[in-house]
């Protein structure tokens, strides 16, 4: 377990280090840790990882809703690294009663919150309960919301008081031209969408493409405030 002194320390010590040393450092430090993937910067932490020598555990959230396209890139993904990639589903319980009460797209009226909490949340808790510490792709210039995320932090809402989970973000600091630079120069697989206009990619309901001007993430749950465009995972974003 660590107190908020010691990860406040690696965070100053994280600041000196390049992604893929944050992510050597932290296979000695947690190694019981698993690396959550979805997109173009958690290809790149693969790619590090893998380069390094790590092995490191990936898991990705299917939450059933996700574009043909995302499915050939896991797949694309998988394939390219010869790597097991573990897939997390839904209590299958809980979507057939959400569906029978409330249809299949309740979020556009309800708000995101209670089919994200069903079909990602809930499956991130029961796999964090097994692990120290989970590692992320996200970055500070993704929303306004991510300004402030730091390298590596305690995170609150999937702590317990019986375990702790620490969660780290080796990119916090790229922005995306480095993560795009990364990907093309080493020809990495990305998720075609991208193509068509879409910076950050999540269910196929919930995501269009963006415009001139938009930050990243304005193109997901786009009927919502900015303020609230982050569904469970990264809560710990709108603490104050
Ligand atoms: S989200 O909360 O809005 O969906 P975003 O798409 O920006 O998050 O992704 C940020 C990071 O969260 C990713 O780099 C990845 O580490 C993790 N993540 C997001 N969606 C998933 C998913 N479906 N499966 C696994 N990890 C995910
Ligand atoms: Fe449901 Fe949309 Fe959240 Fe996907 S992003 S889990 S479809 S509300």
């Amino acid at each position: 377990m660590l107190s908020e002194r010691q990860v406040s320390q690696l965070n100053s010590d994280f600041e000196k280090l390049l992604p893929k040393e944050i992510l050597a450092h932290v296979s000695e430090l947690l190694p019981n840790s698993v690396l959550a993937f979805s997109g173009a910067e958690d290809v790149a932490l693969i790619d590090m990882a893998i380069k390094k020598r790590l092995t490191p555990s990936v898991f990705t959230l299917d939450t059933g809703r996700l574009h043909a396209e995302t499915y050939r890139f896991l797949e694309e993904v998988r394939i390219h690294y010869d790597i097991q990639i573990e897939t997390l589903f839904p209590e299958a319980s809980e979507v057939t009663n959400l569906i029978k009460n409330k249809g299949l797209f309740s979020f556009y009226t309800d708000g995101h919150e209670e089919c994200c909490g069903i079909r990602k949340v809930q499956p991130l808790r029961q796999k964090l309960r097994t692990v120290d510490a989970w590692i992320t792709g996200q970055r500070q210039d993704q929303s306004p919301s991510r300004a402030d995320v730091p390298l590596i932090q305690i995170d609150t809402t999937f702590s317990t008081k019986d375990h702790q989970v620490i969660k780290i973000n080796p990119m916090a600091k790229w922005p995306s031209s480095e993560v795009w630079s990364y990907i093309r120069l080493l020809e990495l697989p990305y998720n075609k969408l991208h193509d068509k206009g879409m910076a950050s990619i999540g269910c196929e309901p919930c995501t269009r493409s963006i415009g001139p001007g938009q930050h990243e993430r304005e193109g997901r749950w786009w009927w919502e405030e900015a303020t609230i465009k982050e569904c469970g995972l990264h809560l710990t974003n709108l603490e104050k």
